[in-house]
């Protein structure tokens, strides 16, 4: 049987502010250093990761519309869009692909719309409030998801 490790990481609205956005809720780090620190975390946990972000809903879609035979699973901020974005939701739910939702901030602990995930329940998992370790920890759970 094949190895499936490929793993594609989606960032989404706002993501690529990162170093300029509120550091007590998401850090110093930039966007570009996050994305060498996931893909080095990715690395020694035997996965391929690539990597997509986007400002606009669509191409965040159409990338979703995409993935079919080029992807094993996902790890997935999309930022704002997370809290209302069903746009999002059925087209992750089109890939039927494992994934893990991630937030840098404790979106359970900040404003009250925040709380609302429309994508929770289609996630194997959501990790949040843990910064850039918790993609360390969402790279685990679909490893573990992708090896069983
Ligand atoms: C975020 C949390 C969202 O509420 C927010 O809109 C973001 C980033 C996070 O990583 O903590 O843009 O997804």
């Amino acid at each position: 049987m094949s190895v499936r490790n490929r793993v594609e990481v989606m960032h989404g609205v706002n993501l690529d502010q990162l170093g300029r956005r509120d550091p007590g809720h998401y850090g110093e780090m930039s966007f570009d250093a996050l994305e060498v620190r996931i893909q080095g975390m990715a690395g020694e946990l035997g996965l391929q990761a690539r990597f997509f972000h986007t400002n606009h809903e669509g191409e965040f879609v159409e990338h979703l519309h995409r993935l079919e035979g080029l992807s094993d699973g996902l790890v997935l901020n999309p930022g704002a869009w997370t809290h209302y974005s069903y746009a999002i939701r059925d087209a992750l739910e089109l890939t039927r692909l494992p994934a893990v939702e991630v937030h840098l901030s404790d979106i359970e602990h900040r404003e009250t719309w925040r709380r609302t995930s429309v994508i929770s329940d289609l996630c194997l998992a959501t990790v949040s409030g843990k910064g850039v370790d918790g993609y360390r920890e969402a790279l685990e759970r679909l490893r573990s998801e992708l090896s069983a």
